[in-house]
């Protein structure tokens, strides 16, 4: 992801860099605009739909990612999980959500109503290290 100075966002495919189309960000109201060319907030772009960062801003279609290193899977108070992820015995590390979208949330939590996504190594990287930073 890239601004220019037409203030249009562009995305990039970072395998081959080549753009993969414009998207329809407002620069001011972007809530990754703080994280600058960080490459795991890039990757994070996949999340914001459904997921926050902040912990003042509540649950989306899936639960905020807020204090996720060291939360035991389905246990945030007040978001409705699927019955089946809380009989999991995983707790979220940075080891744990890596896997996740290695071998895809179906495989690896039977059950999610989360959609199916798989993240290459390069990009899971940059995702893990943003996480660390952002949902803290
Ligand atoms: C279309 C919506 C959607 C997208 C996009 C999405 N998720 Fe989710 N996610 C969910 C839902 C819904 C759940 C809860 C699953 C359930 O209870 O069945 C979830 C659960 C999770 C969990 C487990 C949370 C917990 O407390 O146990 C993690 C971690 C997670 N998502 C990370 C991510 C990351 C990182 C991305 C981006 C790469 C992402 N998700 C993209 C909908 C989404």
């Amino acid at each position: 992801m890239t601004g220019g100075a037409d203030a249009v966002i562009r995305r990039w495919d970072t395998q081959t860099g080549e753009p993969i189309g414009a998207l329809p960000f407002d620069t001011a109201n972007d809530p990754l605009a703080a994280y600058g060319n960080d490459p795991g907030a890039r990757v994070y772009r996949a999340c914001i739909a459904c997921h926050t960062l902040h912990p003042d801003e509540g649950n989306r279609a899936g639960p905020t990612l807020h204090g996720i290193f060291g939360r035991r899977i389905a246990s945030l108070p007040g978001y409705n999980f699927s019955e089946a992820l809380k009989r999991l015995n995983i707790v979220w590390t940075p080891e744990t959500v890596a896997k996740l979208f290695e071998v895809g949330p179906a495989r690896y939590t039977p059950g999610t109503k989360m959609p199916e996504q798989h993240i290459g190594a390069t990009d899971r990287d940059a995702l893990i290290a943003f996480l660390k930073k952002a949902t803290q």
